[in-house]
């Protein structure tokens, strides 16, 4: 395991932890962008309040609810759907990056990963309730969006998504996923990691 990481039952185990689950919803598609370029898969990450992209998902308090019941909770909150999550969904558990010196005061923070494969139907329903029913939409959650996982000529695609801010370490549960799932060829995606780093605006 990678340094951080925890099984599901050590973290559990942390009585004095927080905890969070968050989880990577996608499904593949044929769609194609400007109907030659196909985009793959659609993988749903969502524009936070504080501007930074994350996952779906929160705060979970595991005395009152299991960890699958509180990302559920969560998903209905900021999706708008009824999406019941499994412990077969779960893929890592990790401590958060200690972020500022006063959090060494408050409880660790534990982040949870979930990844759950769904039908293309099924995630266009998600945004759709996601823009419209979901009660944190516009506000806690300003958006869904979906990442690209190709390159263009102008280098453009994934590299510019990944120069973006991303909360906790989204960005490296995105990166690790899209391997692990075989959503991108490990030669693009290590393209589009060297290129990320080139990137200034
Ligand atoms: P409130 O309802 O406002 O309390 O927020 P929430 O319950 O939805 O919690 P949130 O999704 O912000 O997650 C709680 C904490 O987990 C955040 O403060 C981040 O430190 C961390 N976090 C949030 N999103 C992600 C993510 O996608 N990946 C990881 N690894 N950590 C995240
Ligand atoms: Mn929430
Ligand atoms: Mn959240
Ligand atoms: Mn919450
Ligand atoms: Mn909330
Ligand atoms: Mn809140």
């Amino acid at each position: 395991m990678a340094s951080g990481q925890l099984s599901r039952a050590e973290a559990l185990a942390c009585s004095g932890c927080r905890h969070a689950c968050h989880v990577m919803l996608y499904s593949d598609t044929k769609t194609q962008l400007f109907g030659r370029i196909p985009i793959r898969h659609i993988i749903l990450m969502q524009m936070r309040f504080d501007g930074l992209l994350g996952f779906p998902g929160g705060l979970v308090n595991p005395s009152k609810e299991t960890l699958e019941a509180g990302l559920t909770r969560e998903l209905s909150e900021e999706l708008g759907v009824a999406l019941p999550m499994s412990v077969e969904d779960h893929v890592d558990s990790c401590y958060a990056p200690a972020s500022s010196p006063s959090s060494s005061t408050s409880s660790r923070l534990i982040t949870h990963f979930y990844v759950k494969k769904m039908e293309e139907e099924q995630i266009r329903e998600v945004e759709r309730a996601a823009a419209s029913t979901a009660k944190d939409h516009g506000h806690e959650v300003l958006g869904m969006v979906r990442v690209p996982l190709y390159t263009t000529k102008g280098g453009g695609g994934l590299s510019s998504f990944l120069s973006h801010s991303f909360i906790g370490n989204a960005r490296s549960q995105l990166v690790d996923s899209l391997l692990h799932f075989n959503l991108i060829a490990p030669q693009e995606l290590q393209k589009a990691l060297t290129q990320s780093l080139k990137t200034h605006t």
